[in-house]
Protein backbone atom coordinates (compact mmCIF):
# COMPACT_ATOMS: atom_id res chain seq x y z
CA UNK A 1 0.00 0.00 0.00
CA UNK A 2 1.27 3.43 -0.99
CA UNK A 3 0.11 6.12 1.48
CA UNK A 4 0.85 9.96 0.60
CA UNK A 5 0.97 12.42 3.06
CA UNK A 6 0.00 15.83 2.33
CA UNK A 7 -0.51 19.21 4.43
CA UNK A 8 -3.77 21.04 4.74
CA UNK A 9 -2.74 22.78 1.66
CA UNK A 10 -1.96 19.75 -0.62
CA UNK A 11 1.89 19.91 0.02
CA UNK A 12 3.84 16.56 0.38
CA UNK A 13 5.07 16.29 3.66
CA UNK A 14 7.15 13.04 2.83
CA UNK A 15 8.24 13.53 -0.49
CA UNK A 16 7.59 10.00 -2.42
CA UNK A 17 5.15 8.74 0.08
CA UNK A 18 5.40 5.87 2.26
CA UNK A 19 5.12 1.71 1.43
CA UNK A 20 3.43 0.01 3.85
CA UNK A 21 1.95 -3.60 4.36
CA UNK A 22 -1.29 -3.55 2.88
CA UNK A 23 -2.54 -4.85 6.47
CA UNK A 24 -0.50 -2.04 7.95
CA UNK A 25 -2.53 0.05 10.85
CA UNK A 26 -2.62 4.11 11.38
CA UNK A 27 -0.42 3.38 14.26
CA UNK A 28 2.25 2.31 12.16
CA UNK A 29 1.69 4.76 9.59
CA UNK A 30 2.32 7.38 12.23
CA UNK A 31 5.38 5.47 13.94
CA UNK A 32 6.51 6.13 9.81
CA UNK A 33 5.76 9.25 9.75
CA UNK A 34 7.90 9.89 13.13
CA UNK A 35 10.34 8.39 11.79
CA UNK A 36 10.73 9.94 8.22
CA UNK A 37 10.33 13.09 9.87
CA UNK A 38 12.17 12.70 13.24
CA UNK A 39 9.52 15.78 14.64
CA UNK A 40 6.57 14.23 14.86
CA UNK A 41 5.85 12.11 17.39
CA UNK A 42 2.62 10.15 16.75
CA UNK A 43 0.76 11.98 19.48
CA UNK A 44 1.54 15.17 17.32
CA UNK A 45 0.33 13.89 14.46
CA UNK A 46 -3.48 14.36 13.17
CA UNK A 47 -4.45 12.84 10.29
CA UNK A 48 -7.86 12.82 7.95
CA UNK A 49 -8.93 12.24 5.45
CA UNK A 50 -9.23 14.83 2.27
CA UNK A 51 -12.13 16.14 1.69
CA UNK A 52 -13.69 17.05 -1.54
CA UNK A 53 -13.53 20.97 -2.49
CA UNK A 54 -16.49 23.09 -1.92
CA UNK A 55 -17.89 20.82 1.05
CA UNK A 56 -18.51 21.42 4.15
CA UNK A 57 -18.93 18.30 5.82
CA UNK A 58 -16.11 17.55 8.85
CA UNK A 59 -13.03 15.33 7.43
CA UNK A 60 -13.41 12.09 8.49
CA UNK A 61 -10.36 11.85 11.15
CA UNK A 62 -8.12 8.07 11.37
CA UNK A 63 -8.23 5.90 14.26
CA UNK A 64 -5.03 5.25 15.33
CA UNK A 65 -6.18 1.80 15.94
CA UNK A 66 -7.47 1.03 12.92
CA UNK A 67 -6.45 -0.78 9.76
CA UNK A 68 -5.21 1.47 6.90
CA UNK A 69 -7.41 -0.56 4.27
CA UNK A 70 -10.38 0.74 6.05
CA UNK A 71 -10.17 4.28 4.83
CA UNK A 72 -8.96 2.97 0.74
CA UNK A 73 -11.81 3.18 -1.63
CA UNK A 74 -12.49 -0.41 -2.97
CA UNK A 75 -9.68 -2.69 -4.22
CA UNK A 76 -7.56 0.33 -4.44
CA UNK A 77 -3.92 0.20 -2.51
CA UNK A 78 -3.36 4.05 -2.55
CA UNK A 79 -4.53 6.21 0.08
CA UNK A 80 -3.59 9.98 0.86
CA UNK A 81 -4.24 11.18 3.88
CA UNK A 82 -3.99 14.56 5.28
CA UNK A 83 -1.01 15.67 8.21
CA UNK A 84 -1.82 18.41 10.77
CA UNK A 85 0.94 18.90 13.30
CA UNK A 86 -0.72 19.13 16.82
CA UNK A 87 2.16 21.22 18.55
CA UNK A 88 3.97 20.17 21.31
CA UNK A 89 2.23 18.01 23.33
CA UNK A 90 1.95 16.70 26.86
CA UNK A 91 0.71 13.74 28.81
CA UNK A 92 -2.80 14.64 30.63
CA UNK A 93 -1.31 13.53 33.94
CA UNK A 94 1.64 16.18 33.41
CA UNK A 95 -0.83 18.88 32.83
CA UNK A 96 -3.18 18.12 35.43
CA UNK A 97 0.03 17.70 38.02
CA UNK A 98 1.01 21.49 37.11
CA UNK A 99 -2.01 23.16 37.18
CA UNK A 100 -2.76 21.85 40.92
CA UNK A 101 0.31 22.13 42.27
CA UNK A 102 0.20 25.90 41.70
CA UNK A 103 -2.85 26.30 44.31
CA UNK A 104 -1.17 24.15 46.66
CA UNK A 105 1.92 25.70 46.92
CA UNK A 106 0.31 29.28 46.71
CA UNK A 107 -2.24 29.03 49.28
CA UNK A 108 -0.18 27.54 52.13
CA UNK A 109 2.51 30.94 50.97
CA UNK A 110 0.12 33.44 51.75
CA UNK A 111 -0.99 31.99 55.55
CA UNK A 112 2.21 30.99 56.68
CA UNK A 113 4.91 34.21 55.41
CA UNK A 114 4.85 37.57 56.12
CA UNK A 115 3.49 38.56 52.53
CA UNK A 116 1.37 41.31 54.01
CA UNK A 117 4.30 43.65 54.48
CA UNK A 118 4.84 43.99 50.89
CA UNK A 119 1.09 44.98 50.24
CA UNK A 120 1.61 48.04 53.17
CA UNK A 121 0.29 46.11 56.03
CA UNK A 122 2.41 45.31 59.17
CA UNK A 123 3.93 41.93 60.25
CA UNK A 124 1.44 41.50 63.11
CA UNK A 125 -1.35 39.32 62.23
CA UNK A 126 -3.99 37.26 64.16
CA UNK A 127 -4.44 34.16 62.66
CA UNK A 128 -8.62 33.35 63.16
CA UNK A 129 -9.51 29.59 63.39
CA UNK A 130 -11.41 29.65 60.27
CA UNK A 131 -8.03 30.94 58.33
CA UNK A 132 -6.52 27.92 59.60
CA UNK A 133 -9.71 25.41 58.82
CA UNK A 134 -9.49 27.04 55.50
CA UNK A 135 -5.91 26.26 54.75
CA UNK A 136 -6.36 22.70 55.74
CA UNK A 137 -9.32 22.58 53.52
CA UNK A 138 -7.79 23.71 50.19
CA UNK A 139 -4.63 21.80 50.99
CA UNK A 140 -6.62 18.53 51.06
CA UNK A 141 -8.78 19.69 47.83
CA UNK A 142 -5.77 19.92 45.55
CA UNK A 143 -4.04 16.71 47.63
CA UNK A 144 -7.04 14.63 46.48
CA UNK A 145 -7.21 15.90 42.87
CA UNK A 146 -3.65 15.72 42.03
CA UNK A 147 -4.09 11.97 43.70
CA UNK A 148 -6.59 11.23 41.92
CA UNK A 149 -4.85 12.26 38.52
CA UNK A 150 -2.31 9.71 39.13
CA UNK A 151 -4.33 6.81 40.98
CA UNK A 152 -7.84 7.12 39.98
CA UNK A 153 -8.94 8.30 36.73
CA UNK A 154 -8.48 6.70 33.54
CA UNK A 155 -7.91 9.10 30.73
CA UNK A 156 -8.90 7.94 27.36
CA UNK A 157 -6.74 10.90 25.43
CA UNK A 158 -3.32 10.31 25.91
CA UNK A 159 -1.73 13.83 25.44
CA UNK A 160 -2.81 17.29 25.64
CA UNK A 161 -0.72 20.51 23.78
CA UNK A 162 1.65 22.27 25.31
CA UNK A 163 0.44 25.20 25.33
CA UNK A 164 -3.44 23.92 27.74
CA UNK A 165 -0.49 23.55 30.26
CA UNK A 166 0.55 27.44 30.18
CA UNK A 167 -3.48 28.43 29.71
CA UNK A 168 -4.54 26.03 32.79
CA UNK A 169 -2.10 27.42 34.82
CA UNK A 170 -2.89 31.00 34.63
CA UNK A 171 -6.42 30.09 35.26
CA UNK A 172 -6.02 27.78 38.93
CA UNK A 173 -2.18 29.87 40.03
CA UNK A 174 -3.67 32.71 40.03
CA UNK A 175 -7.63 32.20 41.37
CA UNK A 176 -5.35 30.18 44.29
CA UNK A 177 -3.36 33.57 44.88
CA UNK A 178 -6.73 35.91 44.74
CA UNK A 179 -8.99 33.76 46.95
CA UNK A 180 -5.64 32.89 49.62
CA UNK A 181 -4.91 36.54 49.81
CA UNK A 182 -8.30 37.61 50.79
CA UNK A 183 -8.83 34.86 53.05
CA UNK A 184 -5.66 35.41 54.87
CA UNK A 185 -5.60 38.75 55.08
CA UNK A 186 -4.80 40.66 58.20
CA UNK A 187 -8.40 42.53 58.29
CA UNK A 188 -10.30 39.35 57.25
CA UNK A 189 -13.38 39.24 59.44
CA UNK A 190 -14.15 35.40 59.96
CA UNK A 191 -18.07 34.78 60.28
CA UNK A 192 -20.01 33.09 63.01
CA UNK A 193 -18.85 29.72 63.75
CA UNK A 194 -22.07 28.38 63.35
CA UNK A 195 -21.63 29.37 59.73
CA UNK A 196 -18.10 28.44 59.54
CA UNK A 197 -18.86 25.07 60.74
CA UNK A 198 -22.07 24.38 58.30
CA UNK A 199 -19.69 25.31 55.38
CA UNK A 200 -17.05 23.29 56.03
CA UNK A 201 -19.17 20.49 56.52
CA UNK A 202 -20.84 20.68 53.74
CA UNK A 203 -18.11 21.05 51.62
CA UNK A 204 -16.24 18.06 53.26
CA UNK A 205 -19.43 16.05 52.19
CA UNK A 206 -19.44 16.98 48.79
CA UNK A 207 -15.96 16.19 48.20
CA UNK A 208 -15.80 12.64 49.52
CA UNK A 209 -19.32 12.85 47.34
CA UNK A 210 -17.08 13.94 44.45
CA UNK A 211 -14.36 11.40 45.04
CA UNK A 212 -16.90 9.13 44.89
CA UNK A 213 -18.19 9.81 41.45
CA UNK A 214 -14.71 9.99 40.05
CA UNK A 215 -14.62 6.07 41.35
CA UNK A 216 -17.78 5.54 39.56
CA UNK A 217 -16.46 6.83 36.50
CA UNK A 218 -13.03 5.11 36.42
CA UNK A 219 -14.41 1.76 36.63
CA UNK A 220 -16.17 2.61 33.58
CA UNK A 221 -13.10 1.84 31.80
CA UNK A 222 -10.56 -0.61 31.36
CA UNK A 223 -7.22 -0.23 33.67
CA UNK A 224 -5.63 0.78 29.97
CA UNK A 225 -8.06 3.55 29.31
CA UNK A 226 -10.09 1.46 26.73
CA UNK A 227 -13.81 1.16 27.02
CA UNK A 228 -14.77 4.71 25.73
CA UNK A 229 -17.99 6.56 27.45
CA UNK A 230 -20.46 4.59 29.01
CA UNK A 231 -23.23 5.70 30.68
CA UNK A 232 -22.37 6.40 34.25
CA UNK A 233 -24.66 4.71 36.39
CA UNK A 234 -25.20 4.98 40.80
CA UNK A 235 -24.87 6.97 43.72
CA UNK A 236 -26.14 10.90 42.16
CA UNK A 237 -25.19 9.68 38.47
CA UNK A 238 -28.86 8.27 38.40
CA UNK A 239 -29.90 11.72 38.88
CA UNK A 240 -27.56 13.83 37.00
CA UNK A 241 -25.22 13.41 34.14
CA UNK A 242 -22.08 15.26 35.15
CA UNK A 243 -22.73 14.50 39.41
CA UNK A 244 -18.66 14.88 39.42
CA UNK A 245 -19.35 18.69 38.64
CA UNK A 246 -22.24 19.26 40.75
CA UNK A 247 -20.40 18.07 43.26
CA UNK A 248 -17.55 20.17 43.11
CA UNK A 249 -19.30 23.12 42.56
CA UNK A 250 -21.01 22.37 45.99
CA UNK A 251 -17.60 21.61 47.68
CA UNK A 252 -16.57 25.58 46.55
CA UNK A 253 -19.66 26.87 47.52
CA UNK A 254 -19.31 24.71 51.16
CA UNK A 255 -15.80 26.52 51.37
CA UNK A 256 -17.15 29.53 50.38
CA UNK A 257 -20.38 29.36 53.01
CA UNK A 258 -17.26 29.12 55.47
CA UNK A 259 -14.45 32.03 54.28
CA UNK A 260 -16.97 34.09 52.92
CA UNK A 261 -15.15 36.68 50.38
CA UNK A 262 -15.86 38.39 47.12
CA UNK A 263 -12.67 36.47 45.47
CA UNK A 264 -13.73 33.17 46.28
CA UNK A 265 -17.46 33.49 44.49
CA UNK A 266 -15.90 35.06 41.84
CA UNK A 267 -14.54 31.20 41.11
CA UNK A 268 -17.54 30.15 42.10
CA UNK A 269 -19.46 31.52 39.26
CA UNK A 270 -16.39 31.21 36.69
CA UNK A 271 -16.05 27.55 37.71
CA UNK A 272 -19.72 26.37 37.33
CA UNK A 273 -20.10 28.45 33.98
CA UNK A 274 -16.79 26.70 32.88
CA UNK A 275 -18.43 23.27 34.11
CA UNK A 276 -21.83 23.74 33.09
CA UNK A 277 -20.34 24.28 29.35
CA UNK A 278 -18.60 20.75 29.77
CA UNK A 279 -21.44 19.25 31.42
CA UNK A 280 -24.01 20.01 28.46
CA UNK A 281 -21.15 19.05 25.94
CA UNK A 282 -21.03 15.69 27.95
CA UNK A 283 -24.84 15.42 28.25
CA UNK A 284 -25.15 16.00 24.25
CA UNK A 285 -22.31 13.19 23.50
CA UNK A 286 -23.67 10.59 25.29
CA UNK A 287 -27.40 11.05 24.29
CA UNK A 288 -25.92 10.51 21.09
CA UNK A 289 -23.93 8.09 21.51
CA UNK A 290 -27.06 6.02 23.41
CA UNK A 291 -29.70 6.87 21.14
CA UNK A 292 -31.79 3.99 21.08
CA UNK A 293 -31.03 2.53 17.72
CA UNK A 294 -29.87 -0.50 16.11
CA UNK A 295 -29.56 -2.36 19.49
CA UNK A 296 -27.74 0.86 21.48
CA UNK A 297 -29.36 1.67 24.70
CA UNK A 298 -31.41 4.90 25.26
CA UNK A 299 -29.80 7.56 27.37
CA UNK A 300 -31.94 7.60 30.38
CA UNK A 301 -33.75 10.97 31.63
CA UNK A 302 -31.18 12.82 33.33
CA UNK A 303 -30.77 16.50 34.57
CA UNK A 304 -27.39 17.70 32.98
CA UNK A 305 -25.47 19.57 35.97
CA UNK A 306 -27.23 21.15 38.51
CA UNK A 307 -30.97 20.36 39.50
CA UNK A 308 -33.81 21.10 39.33
CA UNK A 309 -32.51 23.95 36.68
CA UNK A 310 -30.37 22.28 33.98
N1 LIG B 1 -12.86 23.93 39.78
C1 LIG B 1 -12.82 23.84 38.48
O1 LIG B 1 -12.72 24.82 37.78
C2 LIG B 1 -12.88 22.45 37.84
C3 LIG B 1 -13.06 22.37 36.47
C4 LIG B 1 -13.09 21.10 35.91
C5 LIG B 1 -12.93 19.98 36.70
N2 LIG B 1 -12.76 20.07 38.04
C6 LIG B 1 -12.62 18.86 38.90
O2 LIG B 1 -11.73 17.94 38.28
C7 LIG B 1 -12.42 16.68 38.09
C8 LIG B 1 -11.96 16.04 36.78
O3 LIG B 1 -12.35 16.91 35.72
P1 LIG B 1 -12.59 16.42 34.23
O4 LIG B 1 -13.11 17.57 33.43
O5 LIG B 1 -11.39 15.67 33.76
O6 LIG B 1 -13.79 15.35 34.50
P2 LIG B 1 -14.45 14.34 33.48
O7 LIG B 1 -14.28 14.79 32.07
O8 LIG B 1 -15.84 14.05 33.95
O9 LIG B 1 -13.54 13.06 33.60
C9 LIG B 1 -13.07 12.38 34.69
C10 LIG B 1 -12.54 11.04 34.15
O10 LIG B 1 -13.66 10.18 33.88
C11 LIG B 1 -13.67 9.81 32.51
N3 LIG B 1 -15.07 9.81 32.06
C12 LIG B 1 -15.94 10.86 32.10
N4 LIG B 1 -17.15 10.48 31.62
C13 LIG B 1 -17.03 9.19 31.25
C14 LIG B 1 -17.94 8.23 30.68
N5 LIG B 1 -19.21 8.56 30.38
N6 LIG B 1 -17.49 6.98 30.41
C15 LIG B 1 -16.20 6.64 30.70
N7 LIG B 1 -15.30 7.50 31.27
C16 LIG B 1 -15.70 8.76 31.52
C17 LIG B 1 -12.85 10.86 31.79
O11 LIG B 1 -12.35 10.34 30.58
P3 LIG B 1 -11.73 11.21 29.36
O12 LIG B 1 -10.24 11.09 29.55
O13 LIG B 1 -12.20 10.55 28.14
O14 LIG B 1 -12.21 12.63 29.50
C18 LIG B 1 -11.78 11.16 32.82
O15 LIG B 1 -10.75 10.21 32.80
C19 LIG B 1 -13.92 17.05 38.08
O16 LIG B 1 -14.76 15.96 38.40
C20 LIG B 1 -13.95 18.13 39.10
O17 LIG B 1 -13.98 17.55 40.40
C21 LIG B 1 -12.74 21.30 38.62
Amino acid sequence: MKVTVVSRSGKEIIKGGIELNDAATVAELQEAIYSRTKKYYPSRQRLTLPVQPGTSTKPVVLNPKANLSEYCEKNSTNLTVVFKDLGPQVSYRTLFFFEYLGPLVIYPIFYYFPVYKYFGYGTERTIHPVQTYALYYWCFHYAKRILETFFVHRFSHATSPLSNVFRNCAYYWTFGAYIAYYVNHPLYTPVSDLQMKIGFAFGLICQLCNFYCHIILRNLRSPSGNGGYQIPRGFLFNIVTCANYTTEIYQWLGFNIATQTAAGYVFLVVAALIMTNWALAKHRRLKKLFDGKDGRPKYPRRWVILPPFL
